[in-house]
């Protein structure tokens, strides 16, 4: 009998199956392996690796994403990864209501209007979000366009062929960033931004309850911070990283250092919940922060004294049940760099 059942489960039950998420930063590479139990929200990170690269020359990219995977022991070759910046337009339009169909011959027309790019350069896609209300008299619908310039998706299918994976999914940061938000932050109501600062964007999305309706890539994030040390400082770059992450007693000349790029972001981010806000019929109530640079200490202080909103700093392997095999150390220190990565792989 307990053959037959053990049989039986082998052969009948769903297996737990991994799932890797790869996020190709500007700075460094994330990977995740996540292991997915069907039927269970309990997700299990069961490895990752961090690895910085010095130039965003391919082959120093490349080295990187191999050295993650062997770190990582991964060796599975489908992959979740993803691309981000200004060659990538994420919008959410209100539209006249229309079926799929119609939307597509409609949108060969008038996607120009809502992408800076030459149309033959770029692969986009759309979704239709629901009934967004009465417009002119007009019942309309909400449209979220993507659109990635073709250049930057074929070079980041090369290094993955290269690297001897597939990708399974290529997505947005941002659509990561919310994937990851949404598992830690279930239910939240009203109107918050979810910010992940890296090396050189900081991926701002505005939600609705839980829901996103704006997203812009701000390009300033970690690297203009460690500029701005190294001018001020006369240092080079690995001093002002070092003290960038460790300020110690130094820490008032730091802030005085950076001002002005926290200024310059900050008021980027203003305009982006002003322009949101005024879309959206109401005022961002909170921040979440993620993203290397969310380490960064006294950022949520420093945010929130310029932009008088509650700041949150989240990381997402918090909400994961952990392999006990990982260093914990470890993982608290990365923690808020995988939001990108975990996000990927939530994707299954
Ligand atoms: N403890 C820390 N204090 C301050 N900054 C930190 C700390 N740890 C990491 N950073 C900064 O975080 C940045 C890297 O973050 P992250 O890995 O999220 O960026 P990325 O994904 O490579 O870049 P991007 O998202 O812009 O493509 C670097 O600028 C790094 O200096
Ligand atoms: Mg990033």
């Amino acid at each position: 009998m307990e053959q037959l059942k053990a049989i039986f489960e082998k052969f009948v039950k769903p297996k737990a199956r991994v799932s890797i998420g790869l996020d190709i930063g500007n700075s460094s590479v994330k990977v995740v392996q996540l292991l997915m139990q069907p039927g269970s929200l309990l997700k299990e990170l069961v490895s990752f690796d961090i690895q910085s690269f010095k130039s965003s020359k391919g082959t120093d990219i490349l080295q990187a994403v191999k050295k993650s995977l062997a770190n990582a022991q991964i060796s599975t070759k489908l992959v979740n990864t993803s691309v981000s910046g200004q060659a990538v337009i994420v919008r959410y339009v209100q539209m006249p209501k229309m079926t799929r169909e119609e939307l597509m011959k409609a949108l060969k027309f008038s996607l120009g209007k809502y992408i800076p790019f030459n149309l033959n350069e770029v692969n986009y896609d759309f979704q239709i979000l629901g009934e967004g209300g009465e417009g002119k008299g007009l019942k309309t619908m909400k449209v979220l366009l993507v659109a990635v310039k073709k250049e930057v998706i074929e070079e980041r299918i090369k290094i993955l062929r290269d690297a001897g994976l597939t990708p399974r999914v290529i997505d947005v940061d941002s659509f990561a960033i919310v994937n990851s938000f949404k598992l830690v932050q279930k239910e939240n109501k009203g109107i918050i931004a979810v910010l992940d600062i890296g090396a050189d964007i900081t991926s701002t999305t505005i939600l609705r309850d839980n829901i996103p309706h704006f997203n812009r890539d701000i390009p300033i994030g970690g690297r203009q911070l460690t500029k701005a040390i190294i001018d001020e400082f006369e240092m080079t770059e690995e001093e002002a990283n070092d003290l960038k992450h460790n300020p110690k007693d130094r820490y008032g000349d730091l802030i005085n250092a950076i001002r002005s790029v926290l200024d310059s972001l900050t008021s980027e981010i203003q305009m982006s919940f002003n322009y949101a806000e005024s879309q959206m019929g109401g005022s961002v109530q909170k921040i979440f922060l993620t993203g290397g640079t969310a380490k960064f200490k006294g950022i949520d202080k420093v945010l929130n004294s310029i932009l008088g909103i509650d700041v949150e700093v989240w990381d997402p392997t918090r909400i994961l049940q952990i392999n006990p095999d990982l260093p914990k150390a470890r993982l608290i220190d990365a923690g808020p760099l995988l939001t990108v990565s975990i996000g990927l792989a939530l994707r299954g």
